[in-house]
């Protein structure tokens, strides 16, 4: 006993001299005006460039206020000498003239960055005005991607908070081990093209104890994603967990390892989907397991479809190459918001092989769902309601 409490003396010590190390870069002292109306992106980055270039760690610390960053900024780790940490407090705005980013790609950029942890603070890029240009029909930019890394490896980000994206929330392209936990993602859920997390080209993603409430996927995995893990995430509104779309181009590396666990969709579009388009490709989806799945009046809760178009606005009409295989559903329950709860639409040349069902339980307005599949092979066991697929 003695021991354990003397060990764990130590290791608070240890933890403890650790922190006390870093050195502390307050944005405020280094002339940052915490009145939402300055543009700090100056002293930010002149506060990421002395961290980077610290000889010891260092900790760039954003206290209580509203931060105005006004057009696209680019935070690189090229030259860091260590792992960078971030701690916010206060709010990051963007402005309200949504065009100082919106035909960037990004809003606030991470890259190239070895060792990054970013704890706390909200993001609010004030979405709203591009959002209703492009409901109204009217030309309009893209949209910026709120915050996004790119080429980066042991990322940490945790308890930060991104509301009213113009485009997606977060991205993720490119890199390696990266953990997001107690992400809070907030939108309306008619705001267009406002992806939750989006992952792409990376691997050993996971995302963890999130909420997601927003106008498209809540996440969605793009090509050449691997070993991700997805658990006790919260996602409604939204159009799901989506892997895809997929499929777009002919040499496209593919999805593997994808675990979805723990998971509540509350009156989504989707739940768990597959999405690619009818086109020739080579890419695939394999060594997939969605379980332990709570739907509540999800239009979509299961659904794979291989002739994706949205709006069906010029659609390909080809047939779709994506190889889906080895796709487990277990322990999923919950209600339908429409007749057909289980839909695995699979490609006609490439059948999605595999498919496992087990234990699936989902409803329609208290009364039994409807199955609709076509070319999808594997087996089905426990209970199964609606039946017939397999
Ligand atoms: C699958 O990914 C998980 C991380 O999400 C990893 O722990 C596991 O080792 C991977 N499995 C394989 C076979 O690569």
């Amino acid at each position: 006993m003695a021991y354990f409490l003397r060990l764990t003396l130590f290791i608070i010590f240890l933890v403890n001299s650790a922190l006390a190390a870093r050195v502390s870069i307050n944005v405020l002292r280094l002339g940052a005006r915490a009145d939402g109306r300055t543009d700090v992106s100056k002293v930010f980055l002149r506060a990421w460039n002395s961290a980077c270039a610290s000889t010891r760690p260092a900790q760039i610390y954003v206290p209580r206020g509203r931060y105005l960053i006004r057009g696209p900024i680019v935070f690189s780790g090229h030259n860091c000498k260590h792992s960078m940490f971030i701690r916010i407090q206060g709010t990051i705005v963007a402005s309200t003239n949504y065009n100082l980013i919106a035909t960037n790609g990004n809003w606030i950029k991470f890259e190239n960055v070895n060792g990054l942890s970013i704890s706390g603070g909200i993001i609010d890029a004030k979405g709203a005005a591009l959002w209703n240009c492009k409901k109204s029909g009217n030309n309009c930019p893209a949209g910026a991607t709120s915050i996004g890394f790119y080429s980066s490896t042991n990322v940490v980000v945790s308890r930060l908070t991104s509301i009213n994206s113009q485009m997606f929330h977060m991205i993720v392209y490119k890199c390696r081990t990266v953990r997001l936990r107690g992400i809070k993602i907030l939108a309306l859920g008619s705001s267009p093209n406002t992806d939750g997390i989006n992952v792409q080209l990376s691997s050993g993603v996971s995302i963890f104890n999130s909420r997601i409430s927003t106008g498209d996927d809540c996440v969605s995995i793009g090509p050449g994603t691997t070993n991700t893990w997805i658990e006790n995430v919260f996602c409604g509104p939204g159009h799901g967990i989506s892997i895809g779309s997929l499929g777009w181009d002919l040499h496209e590396p593919g999805v593997q390892n994808l675990t979805v666990k723990s998971v509540a969709f509350r009156n989504s579009d989707n739940g768990v989907r597959i999405k690619t388009w009818a086109r020739s490709s080579n890419g695939f989806v394999r060594d997939v397991l969605f379980k332990n799945i709570a739907m509540s009046n999800v239009k979509n809760p299961i659904l794979i479809d291989q002739d994706y178009c949205p709006n069906n606005q010029d659609c390909p009409g080809k047939v779709s190459g994506i190889k889906i295989s080895n796709v487990r559903y277990q322990d999923i329950r919950g209600s339908s918001a429409t007749p057909i709860a289980v839909q695995l639409q699979c490609s006609k040349k490439y059948p999605c092989s595999g498919i496992r069902l087990q234990d699936v339980v989902l409803t329609y307005k208290n009364q039994a769902a409807k199955a609709s599949c076509a070319n999808a092979g594997g087996t089905a066991s426990g209970v199964i309601k609606p039946s017939g697929c397999l």
